[in-house]
C-alpha cells in the first residue's frame, strides 16, 4: 500500500502537481470591438442577448483578479493572449495590448504564479474573420506572426505554451454546428480543411517558438504542447456495425488532431502524409476534460450514422447545470489512451463543472483529483491540474448562465466572491490532501 493513503477517505497530492485555474481572454476580458466573438455578439449569436463586450471586465481588473488567485492559493494560471488585442488591424501591432500583457504576466510572477499562454482560445480578430478564418491557408501566416510578436516581446518571461486550444471543438461547432463566428451546418469540407490549417500552424508554431527563445537565450526550458478536448465515446446500441461508426467519429474528434499536431502526419480523410519532417511537435499534452458521450445511430452520412450526445436520464446529483454527466472514471480512460500512446507529461488543462448553486463542484474537483492521483501512483506523468475556471465568464454562443467560476461573478457589477468551492480547492492546495468525508 502506498504511503499517500493515509486514510480512506484522504489522498495525499504529490508536490509534483502544480495546481491552478485556466481562463481565456474573450470569456473574460471585455471591451474588445476588433474580435470576431463582437461581431458575432451584434449578430444576436449568444444566448440571451449577451454580448462579449461586458464579460468579467478582466482587462481593467487585472489586479483584483490576481489577488484573488493569490488569495485562492493558485500555484499556477492557464490564461490566453488576444490575437485582437496585438494586431487589432491587419499589419498593425499595438503597443498598448502587448504592454497590458506584459504587466499581466509580470504580477503573476511577482506573486510566484507559473504562467501558461494560450496562443488560440477560440477567437480571431475581425480581419482574419473577413479573409474567411481558418478556411484560409493565408490564416496561418498571420498565426505565426502573431506567434513570433508575443514570443518575442513575452518570451523572456513565458517559458510555457499551449498553441491552439481545442481544435477539435473549435472546427466542430464552426463548421458543423454553426455556433461560433463564421458558423456553418454541417461543412464537411470546411471542418477539414480549417482542421488541416489548424495542424499545420500548431507544427510551424512548435518549431517557431521553440527557435524564437533559444537563439533570443530567454530562460528555463521551453515547452510547447497541443491543448485537446478528450472525451470517452461509448456506443448506446449493442450492434457491432456501428464499432466503424464509434471508430470514424473517435478518430475525427481525437486521432485526427493528435497524429496532426504531435507528429505532424496527416490522416483520413486525407491522404496519409506528412506536414513536417519526422518528429514530435509536443513537449506535454493537454487534456481538456470535462465529461463521456454518447453515440446513437442515426441517419446521417456525414457522422457516417452516429449522433453524438450527452447521456440521457441522469439525474441531479449526476450532471451539471448543462446536463453534461458527472464521470471522473473517463478522465482517468482518456489519460491513459494518451499517455500509453505518447508517454509525453500531462496537463490536465480544463476540468470544471457548470454549477450555479455550488452544491457539487467541490465533490466534483475531489473525485477528478482523485483519479488523477491514481493515474500518478501507477506512473503517469501528470505535472499540472486547472480547475476551469478562475471566474464565471462567457461561456461562448451559450452566454452568461453556465456558471464554472471557483469565483462567482455579478455582470452587473462585476462584484466578484469567492464561492464555498473556491475556498475548499485552496484547502486542497495549501494541504496539498484531498479530503473525501
Ligand atoms: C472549451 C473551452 C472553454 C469552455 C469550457 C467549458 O473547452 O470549450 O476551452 O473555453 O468554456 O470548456 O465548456
Amino acid at each position: 500500500m502506498k504511503v499517500r493513503w493515509l486514510r480512506v477517505s484522504k489522498v495525499k497530492i504529490p508536490k509534483t502537481l502544480l495546481m491552478g485555474a485556466a481562463t481565456a481572454a474573450t470569456q473574460i476580458e471585455g471591451g474588445d470591438y476588433n474580435n470576431n466573438w463582437y461581431q458575432w455578439s451584434l449578430e444576436g449569436k449568444i444566448a440571451d442577448g449577451g454580448s462579449s463586450i461586458t464579460a468579467c471586465d478582466h482587462w481593467n481588473r487585472v489586479a483584483e483578479d490576481v489577488c484573488l488567485m493569490k488569495e485562492l492559493s493558485i500555484e499556477t494560471y492557464r490564461m490566453s493572449i488576444e490575437w485582437s488585442r496585438i494586431y487589432p488591424k491587419k499589419g498593425q501591432v499595438s503597443e498598448e495590448g502587448i504592454n497590458h500583457y506584459i504587466d499581466e504576466i509580470d504580477l503573476l510572477l511577482k506573486h510566484n504564479i507559473v504562467p501558461l499562454i494560450t496562443l488560440h482560445h477560440f477567437s480571431s480578430p475581425i480581419w482574419i474573420q473577413d479573409i474567411g478564418g481558418w478556411k484560409n491557408k493565408e490564416t496561418i501566416g498571420h498565426f505565426l506572426n502573431f506567434v513570433e510578436t508575443v514570443v518575442t516581446f513575452l518570451g523572456d518571461r513565458v517559458c510555457e505554451y499551449g498553441v491552439i486550444n481545442e481544435p477539435n471543438v473549435f472546427a466542430n461547432d464552426t463548421y458543423m454546428d454553426g455556433k461560433y463566428p463564421g458558423g456553418e451546418n454541417g461543412n464537411v469540407f470546411a471542418f477539414f480543411k480549417a482542421s488541416k490549417h489548424l495542424i499545420m500552424a500548431h507544427v510551424e508554431s512548435y518549431q517557431l517558438i521553440h527557435k524564437l527563445r533559444s537563439e533570443k537565450g530567454f530562460k528555463g526550458e521551453t515547452k510547447v504542447g497541443v491543448l485537446n478536448h478528450m472525451t470517452h465515446f461509448e456506443l448506446t446500441t449493442k450492434n457491432k456495425l456501428f464499432n466503424l461508426t464509434k471508430k470514424f467519429i473517435d478518430h475525427s474528434f481525437h486521432e485526427f488532431y493528435f497524429k496532426g499536431m504531435v507528429e505532424g502526419i496527416l490522416t483520413f480523410p486525407y491522404v496519409k502524409r506528412r506536414v513536417a519532417k519526422k518528429g514530435i511537435y509536443a513537449d506535454f499534452i493537454g487534456v481538456n476534460y470535462y465529461t463521456r458521450n454518447m453515440i446513437s445511430p442515426s441517419f446521417d452520412i456525414t457522422t457516417l450514422f452516429g449522433e453524438v450526445h450527452n447521456t440521457k436520464g441522469l439525474t441531479n446529483e449526476n450532471k451539471t447545470d448543462l446536463d453534461w454527466e458527472i464521470y471522473p472514471k473517463g478522465l482517468s480512460k482518456v489519460i491513459t489512451r494518451i499517455y500509453n500512446q505518447y508517454h509525453l507529461p500531462i496537463y490536465i488543462t480544463e476540468n470544471g463543472i457548470a454549477d450555479a448553486k455550488d452544491t457539487l463542484r467541490k465533490d466534483y474537483i475531489n473525485k477528478h483529483l482523485k483519479e488523477v492521483v491514481q493515474l500518478i501512483d501507477n506512473g503517469v506523468d501528470i505535472q499540472r491540474y486547472y480547475y476551469w475556471s478562475l471566474l464565471d465568464n462567457l461561456e461562448w454562443n451559450d452566454g452568461y448562465g453556465p456558471r464554472f467560476g471557483l469565483i462567482e461573478v455579478n455582470y452587473d457589477t462585476q462584484v466578484r466572491t469567492i464561492r464555498e468551492s473556491g475556498y475548499r480547492y485552496k484547502k486542497i492546495i495549501v494541504n496539498r490532501e484531498i479530503d473525501l468525508d
